[in-house]
């Protein structure tokens, strides 16, 4: 029978063959304190990281939030251009009020009294000329300020340059005025609402906390060090704690992130459960990389004077501060804990595999261990053993 083939024999000895775990007791300092070690790694980390440190005992629910805010504060300047002036939060806020978000003016380039008329546009490659012929009337070219007239006029005692139907005076091509013209922006103060909740616990809080009175509110400026509760923030000390200086960053503008943290272990008491401020620029400000640096935009003022339909067009350079919010908060749940255990457990079972490797591969007796693990038990044995 065991001549008809090797496939038929193997199949045959496969099939009816049995395997049972036989206990192997290794009697060793070695094997045994590394069997010991294993496990202890294996119940450190349920224990340290997935329970203490990743709190695994606890279901967990991301942080819903609104944030309001409020900015105050009062300039005054005196420019050639404009004399004496105060600007206060309605000239200097714009828009005046977005989603977790809001702008501060901090410079400008000021064009007043424009209205639609002729003049001369600025010289550049396609708006230079030297007679009438260079000029196409009804041009318009998209870097321009308005449509040509077909004429060639004088910009300047040396220059000439094509006529342009416009919104004139046009502004003049000039870098934003150095030091910022509303350097006093960085003493102005922001108060930030923050409202949060957690639906999965039913669970909501705010940022000006339960402890905070209005006596407090009106006087405090947060302080890491001596009011870290409190939720009015001065503008410089928002950029200085991103490693920033405030007048150089008012000057061509740019964007400031307001990180709020909410991270709460509801296990704990509510009292907790308080936010974390965060500041950092966001916006590009890369030492080698300087062209078309910070933030800007246009906007206009219009009023008629008369019959003449007149406006004062202001080129706005500020910083524009995005309030963020982020956060977990976890709360004791059985099932999640049940889940993270099992898992833990089951990584015992790789204590057994990880040994039998290191003891079969690496140790000096790894042949005598090789020989009591398996033993093989023949049926044939068994039974020319029991027939006498
Ligand atoms: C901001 O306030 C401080 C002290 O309150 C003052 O020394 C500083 O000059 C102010 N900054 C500006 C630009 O006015």
């Amino acid at each position: 029978m065991s001549q008809d083939g090797g496939c038929y024999t193997w199949i045959w000895t496969c099939f009816f063959e049995y395997s049972t775990p036989k206990i192997l007791l290794i009697r060793s300092r070695k094997v045994g304190a590394i069997n010991r070690f294993i496990q202890a790694v294996i119940i450190g980390y349920v224990i340290g990281y997935v329970c203490v440190l990743k709190k695994g005992y606890q279901e967990t629910d991301t942080v819903l939030s609104s944030v309001t805010t409020k900015v105050k504060g009062i300039a005054l300047t005196n420019t050639t251009a404009m004399g004496l002036r105060v600007w206060d939060v309605a000239d200097y806020v714009i828009p005046p009020q977005e989603e977790s978000s809001f702008f501060v003016m901090t410079n400008m380039i000021i064009t007043p009294g424009q209205n639609q008329s002729h003049c001369p546009e600025i010289p550049s490659a396609t708006a230079n000329c030297s007679s009438d012929g260079d000029c196409m009337a009804g041009f318009s070219d998209t870097r321009g300020n308005g449509v040509q007239t077909g004429r060639c006029v004088n910009y300047s005692a040396s220059a000439k340059t094509c006529e342009v139907l416009a919104w004139c005076p046009l502004e003049e091509d000039v870098d934003p005025p150095e030091p910022p013209i509303l350097a006093a922006a960085e003493n102005f103060t922001v108060l930030i609402k923050n409202h949060i909740r957690y639906p999965k616990f039913n669970f909501s809080r705010r940022n000006i906390l339960p402890h905070i009175n209005s006596t407090y509110l009106t006087n405090c400026v947060f302080s890491r060090t001596t009011d870290p509760d409190c939720p009015i923030f001065r503008l410089r000390d928002i950029v200085s704690e991103a490693q920033e200086d405030f007048q150089d960053m008012a000057v061509n503008g740019g964007v400031m992130g307001i990180q709020i943290r909410w991270d709460c272990d509801l296990d704990m008491p509510e009292s907790w459960c308080v936010p974390k401020y965060t500041f950092r620029r966001l916006d590009n400000k890369d030492p080698e990389n300087t062209v078309a640096p910070g933030y800007s935009f246009r906007f206009a003022k219009y009023y008629s004077d008369g019959e003449v339909e007149t406006r004062t067009l202001i080129k706005a350079f500020g910083i524009r501060f995005d309030v963020m919010v982020f956060g977990k908060a976890g709360k004791f749940n059985i099932v999640p804990m049940l889940l993270n255990v099992g898992a833990g457990l089951a990584l015992m079972g790789l204590v057994t595999v990880v040994c039998d490797w290191i003891v079969l591969t690496f140790m000096k007796k790894k042949n005598i261990y090789k020989e009591q693990k398996y033993s093989y038990v023949d049926d044939f044995e068994l039974l020319s053993e029991e027939i006498p």
